[in-house]
């Protein structure tokens, strides 16, 4: 039911309870579960391997509850890791030349059976004040094919390791007890042709609300400014989750960034029938609206109450959003807020050195601020459905974004991953353009592609008008091409984009990809062996940075250009193979250090004056050849000296780059930079002396205490005069002292096998088996004895002694004395136990359960078993051409976080982050 807000309406239905804004506590809570959670590897294809998962003889598809191994509640996880999320189990394989080119050759994935399942636990917090809520269990993302069990109920499977999953759990919950969810994550096989992940790598959610209450995703606001106010509606979608119809009524109100009310409407009333749900539409009006821009990301929040009949406050459910206009015209490009903005763009994947596709929102922020540092005012997210915590960090720093779905078609398939997509993410300013699919070979050059993209865009327009489609097209033009409204241009080598903006004059042109100077961060010669890429004149897409961006720059019809990519990503290792294990088309390194390529970009595209010069002067053995020096700046000239002499001043041409061909002696290379004829701005790359010692530089020295806040930090190798040495490949060693730990390493060498991650290992060893009585003998004893070794441990290792009882009314004895009956709930330290190193007698007597013969899972048990742990191995990462980086995170307590540097024949360093 849509309810307008008519004025007769209003007078009808309009509540008599006085808007209050939040005195009452409304009955929703939505608590992240990223902590807590247990983690072990199952398998694919041997489903004994997969903790015996699927093998009872009713599976938990015949009978609901029947989640049998690790997604029955009375598995026994103890010997499992225990983790956080966002976590990526991916990142953490080892390198394989047998694993997945496309994937970055992590060994899991087809062929990897044993490493491509995973399984995680967790106890919900359930309490019996929670009976009568509705509950649901959300996550962000899970790569991939996960299916969810909460007390041994199969609750759902999402195929798509992208899209966001909301599960009801109420009715199976246990209030006041025990509550345990399982989610098993099947990477086996890929969904794309690049790096993606493996496991619960985004946000995990427990929601809780009443019966009556806000829909999920159920607001959408739009906004119409007009001169010095917007207009601003929302609609709303309220959902009845409970036995009867319910009258209830919307209130709206909109707060500004410091939590100020600026506006509000008049609440409407609605009826909404049992198990139904029915949409309120109102207006607000917000004076002098502050604008979201890229420079001034401003945000405001659509507070949206929902009260009962009795004026009793239910629900309260808040929706950021922002007041900006956006327009595209297929001859003037685009517009923001009135102005022509060039989207000046990247494509990315959701990976990062060291952590994989397990980015913490503080990660988030670390690579849009990257971007943006560089002028970059545009992102892609390719090609899948962003993460929820990437828009809200788009949103938050200003930056403009595609989002797209990840498969073409017109099948509930694709629909209801579409539907969720734009239901989901239309609420966010950054959000600019819909992508309904990219390079589609099969379809994208013919008829279907033309009738598909057709049809997925009237999809998208009817849930949502304010934006325009987009369909990423590579060599097949003519049939996308000739129905998208808005055509997405991947690599302008494959067709005539004047033609196609002559032929279709409507029709808005974007380019989706285009190549940018490929190369090794550092590298200036190729060396194939090592995958080591000088600076392309010609990538493998054709072309580069200067000529991508003066193509698009130069035709004003064109919205702008998205670089393919930002950051170097894993997989895709194009032109290399093994052991090359990083695509290398990012403008900056898979860590975020920028390549000379960056300089280039940021010459053109932001307001700062910019003066770079490469390669860098280290170079024995070539004395006396011929090496060309060049220049990114946006300075009006630049004048180069080798060791003191000039080597020409030359003016900058617009969009262009300058260029010397010097004879190369060790010493110094000078740039200076002229504005109206006046130096203004120098530039030195020295010769270096041998490495000398670290130093560490961290992007944020303070984080915040919450177990999540991350560090980034750059390891440099110095000379003795402090110049970072630009060939450098010493190995640092680190260690941590405080609140914080390291969580992952990388360096942004394509073809480093080194460990991206160092963690502790848990290892279960059983000591025997034990087959129960049949089901139907129930009234004999049962005794379970056993003659065993202390576990030998390695150095460092811990052992924990895990018992499983054999029936009820037990009796533990070991060695011959009486032990408490809670030990059956722990892991016992060992060295708690007074334990021989041989021949020690574990004895366990009992009388059988009484549920035995439904208990098929306790019938074969391991009465008595071991957990080993193996600490983490120090990290340690090499720099490559004289940087690594190092990411450092919150364990959520306050204090000063010491990180350590140190190698062979180098100073060491320390560093200091605090958290608070
Ligand atoms: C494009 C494709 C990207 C990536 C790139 C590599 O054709 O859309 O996903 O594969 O090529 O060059």
């Amino acid at each position: 039911m849509l309810l307008k807000k008519l004025p007769l309406l209003a007078a009808l239905f309009a509540a008599t309870a006085a808007f209050s804004s939040s005195s009452q506590a409304s009955e929703r809570t939505r608590d992240q579960i990223n902590d807590g959670w247990k983690f072990a590897l199952g398998h694919a294809t041997d489903k004994q391997k997969d903790f015996g998962h699927g093998l009872g003889y009713f599976s938990y598809l015949a009978k609901t509850g029947f989640g049998d191994g690790a997604a029955s509640p009375s598995f026994d996880d103890r010997a499992w890791r225990e983790i956080s999320i966002p976590h990526d189990w991916a990142v953490e394989a080892e390198f394989s030349p047998d694993a997945s080119y496309s994937h970055g050759f992590k060994a899991i994935g087809p062929g990897f059976p044993e490493s491509s399942v995973g399984w995680y636990r967790r106890e919900l917090d359930i309490s019996e004040d929670d009976l009568g809520k509705r509950i649901r269990i959300e996550f962000d993302g899970i790569y991939r094919d996960a299916a969810v069990f909460v007390n041994g109920f199969f609750v759902g499977q999402e195929p798509s390791g992208f899209v966001s999953q909301s599960y009801d759990i109420t009715e199976y919950l246990n209030y006041g007890g025990k509550n345990v969810v399982a989610v098993r994550a099947d990477a086996y096989m890929e969904e794309g042709w690049y790096y993606e992940g493996a496991g619960i790598y985004r946000h995990a959610y427990l929601l809780k609300t009443a019966p009556v209450h806000v829909a999920r995703y159920g607001t959408y606001v739009t906004t119409e400014v007009e001169k010095n106010k917007a207009a601003v509606s929302v609609e709303t979608k309220v959902a009845n989750d409970s036995d009867s119809a319910a009258t209830v009524s919307v209130f709206q109100s909109i707060l500004d960034n410091k939590g100020k009310e600026v506006a509000k409407a008049e609440s409407l009333s609605i009826e909404v029938g049992a198990g139904k749900s029915g949409v309120v539409s109102q207006d607000l009006m917000l004076k002098k609206p502050k604008l979201w821009d890229l420079d001034s990301p401003n945000l405001y929040t659509m507070l949206t109450q929902v009260k009962d009949s009795e004026g009793e406050l239910i629900d309260e459910y808040r929706t950021s959003f922002g007041v900006r206009t956006i327009r595209f015209d297929p001859n003037e490009g685009f517009f923001l807020n009135g102005r022509s903005v060039k989207l000046k763009g990247s494509n990315n994947h959701q990976d990062h050195a060291g952590v994989g596709a397990a980015m913490s929102d503080a990660m988030q922020d670390f690579r849009i601020k990257a971007l943006k540092d560089m002028g970059s005012n545009a992102y892609r997210v390719s090609h899948h459905h962003a993460s929820p915590a990437l828009l809200e960090s788009c949103d938050r720093l200003g930056m403009l974004v595609i989002d797209e779905t990840r498969l073409m078609g017109i099948n509930e398939y694709h629909f209801d991953q579409l539907e969720h997509l734009i239901l989901r993410d239309r609420n966010h300013p950054s959000v600019i353009v819909w992508s309904v699919g990219n390079e589609e070979w099969g379809i994208e050059g013919n008829i279907f592609g033309a009738r598909i993209a057709k049809r997925m865009q009237d999809f998208v327009h009817r849930l949502d008008p304010t934006r325009v489609v987009t369909a990423a097209v590579s060599g097949g033009w003519g049939g996308i091409s000739s129905t998208i409204e808005a055509f997405g241009v991947n690599y302008i080598k494959h067709g005539d984009v004047d033609q196609q903006h002559e032929d279709y004059p409507d029709q808005i042109i974007i380019g989706t990809e285009e190549t940018t100077t490929q190369q090794t961060r550092g590298i200036y010669f190729e060396d194939a062996a090592l995958a080591h890429q000088h600076p392309k004149e010609n990538g493998s897409s054709g072309g580069n940075a200067e000529l991508g961006w003066k193509f698009y720059d130069e035709r004003d019809y064109t919205a702008g250009v998205f670089f393919w990519t930002g950051f170097d990503y894993r997989g895709e290792p194009t032109p290399y193979e093994w052991p090359a294990v990083l695509s290398q088309f990012g403008i900056l390194d898979n860590c975020g250090f920028p390549k000379d390529g960056y300089y280039y970009l940021k010459s053109w595209w932001s307001d700062e004056p910019v003066l770079h010069i490469f390669p860098h002067w280290n170079w024995p053995g070539k004395e006396g050849e011929t090496i060309e020096v060049r220049a990114h700046s946006n300075y009006e000239e630049v004048e180069l000296f080798v060791n003191g002499e000039s080597q020409g001043r030359k003016e900058m041409p617009h969009n262009g780059h300058l260029a010397w061909d010097v004879e190369y002696a060790p010493g110094e290379l000078l740039a200076k930079g002229y504005t109206d004829g006046k130096v203004v701005a120098e530039k030195r790359v020295r010769t270096t002396g041998e490495s000398a010692a670290f130093a560490l530089e961290p992007d944020r020295s303070e984080i915040k205490a919450n177990g999540q806040d991350i560090s980034v930090i750059t390891l440099s190798v110095l000379d003795e005069r402090g110049d970072v040495v630009p060939t450098a490949d010493d190995l640092a060693f680190f260690t941590i002292e405080g609140p914080g730990e390291i969580i992952g390493v990388g360096n942004g060498n394509p073809s480093s096998l080194e460990p991206d991650q160092y963690n502790e290992s848990v290892e279960k060893i059983k000591v025997g088996e034990w087959v129960g009585p049949k089901a139907s003998i129930t009234d004999q004893p049962v005794v379970f004895e056993t003659t065993f070794d202390s576990p030998e441990l390695e150095k460092g290792q811990s052992a924990r002694m895990l018992l499983n009882p054999v029936g009820k009314d037990l009796k533990l004895t070991l060695n011959g004395k009486l032990l408490d009956n809670a030990l059956f709930d722990e892991a016992v330290p060992v060295e708690s136990l007074d334990l021989k190193a041989s021949g020690n007698v574990l004895k366990m007597e009992a009388m059988p359960f009484d549920e035995w013969g439904a208990r098929e899972d306790v019938q074969t048990l391991s009465p008595l078993a071991f957990a080993i742990t193996t600490p983490a191995e120090q990290y340690k990462r090499k720099a490559f051409n004289g940087l690594a980086q190092i990411i450092v995170q919150s364990t959520g307590e306050a204090g000063e976080i010491v990180l350590k540097a140190e190698g062979e024949g180098l100073e060491a360093v320390s560093l200091i982050i605090s958290a608070h």
